[in-house]
């Protein structure tokens, strides 16, 4: 059974965890409570809780986003979060699955940055992160526009992995999400952290960050273990130390 909270469900699978942002009614909107699916069939989420911005001063709004910094949680949390996208991922909902390591959709999913419809700008990482992502063409047309997009041109710009048919989006998400487990944890975090670099660093301190981050792969047992492993043809088992 989930764990429940106001506008959150958590549920353990085995070794993967699964977020579930659960304001169906205002299709998963974040506001402040929450902090990766949404809800019921339509949303994943539909951006910040517009509501919340009405008679918000700048300082106000300033603070919650600092404070808040969901983006930067997920963005550095040292294990994979895959983002399985059911429906609108809009506004604050497509920067939260842009701060997320993989990002898996749902045919029925679409995805935008609207702010400009409502005289703002992306706040939550949209125009930096996206940027990275797709390049700077297609994220400045999605974000001047504030057009939405279809779940195949987001896979065709690079902004999701895969696209799947709604009623398989879990299926896919779960076997990726197994495959992960299966490996070092230890390993997983610095590969994390190593690929977030290349978008954030120069190559020549990208390049000797890695080393280091490849070197210290080799003070764990996990990295005896999977070289073991692979000389006596057997499937390693990561302990994560
Ligand atoms: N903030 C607050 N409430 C939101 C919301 C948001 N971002 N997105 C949807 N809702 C609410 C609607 O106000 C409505 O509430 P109500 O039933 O109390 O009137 C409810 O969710 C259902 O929305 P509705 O527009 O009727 O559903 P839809 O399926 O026809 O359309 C969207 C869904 C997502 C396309 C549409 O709601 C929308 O454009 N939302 C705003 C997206 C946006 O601009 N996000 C960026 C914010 S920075």
């Amino acid at each position: 059974m989930p764990q429940q909270y106001e506008t959150l469900l958590l549920e353990r699978r085995d070794r993967v965890a699964i977020v579930t942002i659960n304001r169906p009614d205002k299709r998963n909107a974040l506001n402040i409570k929450v902090v990766i699916t949404g809800a019921g069939d339509k949303a994943f989420i539909a951006g910040a809780d517009i509501a919340e911005f009405a008679g918000r001063t700048a300082m106000m709004q300033r603070d919650v986003m600092t404070a808040r910094s969901l983006f930067t949680a997920i963005d550095t949390f040292p294990k994979p979060i895959i983002a399985m996208i059911n429906g609108y991922c809009l506004g604050g909902g497509c920067e939260l699955a842009l701060a997320c390591d993989l990002r898996i959709a749902s045919e029925a999913a679409s995805f935008g940055q609207p702010e400009i419809n409502l005289g703002i700008i992306p706040g939550g990482g949209g125009t930096q992160r996206l940027t990275r992502l797709v390049g700077e063409g297609k994220a400045m047309e999605m974000i001047l526009t504030g057009d939405i997009i279809d779940a195949k041109t987001a896979f065709a710009i690079g902004l999701v992995n895969h696209v799947v048919p709604a009623d398989l989006l879990e299926a896919k998400t779960m076997e990726i999400a197994n495959r992960i487990v299966t490996r070092s944890p230890i390993a997983l975090g610095l590969a994390k952290e190593a690929v977030k670099l290349a978008s954030r660093s120069n190559l020549d301190e990208g390049l000797r960050r890695e080393v280091d981050l490849f070197a210290l792969c080799f003070s764990t047992e996990d990295k005896d273990e999977g070289v073991s492993a692979f000389l006596e043809k057997r499937k390693p088992e990561f302990k994560g130390k």
